[in-house]
């Protein structure tokens, strides 16, 4: 299924003809289509390919790859439902490790399933069902009320630095980085965007940056290794990143490259900002080091797709994510308000 966007809304993920389409973040944006799915076991696969990223969408689409599997096996007697259920729940669970926004979306959809036992197979699904249509409502009730908050931190004029794509197509909609330049927008505010490209896998050149011309939200794009120098130029206001765990102590597990960005608004006094959903963060895990991070192929880093430009043979580290740690975080953006300069009892607090 291809075509484009619908004018100002992007749509990861939408419930068609019983089946979940997501919009294939592989492609883009030479290509813009829809990819579908009727299984928990298609879903899984589509989170581990990367057809569908970010720490909320990934959880919304988990969410919804349980639904399917209900659905699919709703004429199941009571025992084999419970049987493939308990398969589906493994699988999406060992799709992707680092974003806890996914074990957080299983985790109530296996609370919502155990409030169900009592109910005919059928009538478990739709429940089910219904369960993962809300979390994705919620997930951009959530964004906006992130929006609204982060949207008073950032002056008329600012520049903000973002790394990665934490926007649309990392949620349900609006996004929790790029949610906040939105609602920023929307109140009036002029922002302009610099999009680090976010090496290897190019989140930032491909997604965030189509995001920002499909709303004409001024942007400029610039490699990695450019950000200390426009910091240094004082041509950078504010950072703003999504994140995929914040552990208890609130350091920051965010795409490979963000500590990097971190520590250089540190060096030049820029504040640095953190979006964050509650689902976001992870109180049982201590701090930053037992955080785990995600190692991907190689073919990642010794080229791009079909392009392998490195010497065959060499060596090579490829982990998708890095920490910051939470004394280089200025404030932590949420649905419920912003904390300042996290810490183990501000995150107790919540
Ligand atoms: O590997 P990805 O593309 O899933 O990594 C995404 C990020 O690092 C995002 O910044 C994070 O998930 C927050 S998305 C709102």
């Amino acid at each position: 299924m291809t075509g484009s966007p619908q004018a100002g809304r992007v749509q990861t993920l939408r419930w068609r003809d019983g089946q979940l389409e997501m919009i294939d973040q592989r492609v883009l944006p030479a290509e813009f289509r829809y990819l579908r799915h009727d299984s928990a076991e298609a879903v899984a696969r589509s989170i581990r390919d990367m057809v569908v990223r970010g720490a909320p969408a990934i959880g919304c689409a988990a969410a919804y790859g349980i639904a399917l599997e209900a659905l699919r096996e709703r004429d199941a007697a009571p025992a084999d439902f419970t049987l493939r259920m308990e398969r589906a729940f493994a699988v999406l669970a060992q799709s992707r490790p680092t974003a806890v926004n996914l074990f957080w979306a299983l985790a109530r959809m296996r609370k919502c399933w155990q409030a169900l036992a009592a109910q005919p197979v059928a009538a478990q699904a739709q429940a089910l069902l219904a369960q993962a249509h809300e979390m994705l409502a919620e997930d951009i009730r959530v964004n906006r009320a992130m929006g609204a908050h982060g949207a008073a931190l950032l002056a008329d004029g600012a520049r903000v630095l973002t790394h990665c794509n934490a926007g649309a197509l990392a949620t349900a909609g609006h996004g929790t980085a790029l949610g906040v330049i939105r609602s920023a927008v929307e109140a009036g505010k002029r922002i302009s965007v610099i999009a680090d490209e976010t090496r290897p896998f190019l989140q930032g050149a491909r997604l965030t940056a189509w995001e920002m011309v499909q709303e004409r939200i001024p942007v400029t794009l610039i490699t990695d290794n450019m950000a200390g120098f426009l910091m240094s130029r004082g041509e950078i206001d504010a950072v703003i990143v999504g994140t995929d765990r914040v552990a208890a102590n609130g350091d920051v597990a965010n795409k490979i490259g963000t500590y990097m960005v971190a520590v250089l608004a540190r060096r030049h006094g820029i504040p640095f900002y953190v979006a964050c959903p509650m689902s976001t963060i992870d109180l049982s895990i201590a701090d930053g080091a037992a955080i785990p991070i995600e190692e991907r192929p190689r073919q990642e880093v010794t080229g791009f797709r079909d392009h392998q430009w490195a010497a065959e043979g060499v060596s090579v580290r490829n982990p998708s994510f890095d920490v910051t740690p939470a004394e280089l975080v200025s404030a932590l953006i949420t649905e419920r308000g912003v904390i300042r300069q996290p810490n183990r009892e501000r995150l107790a607090g919540l």
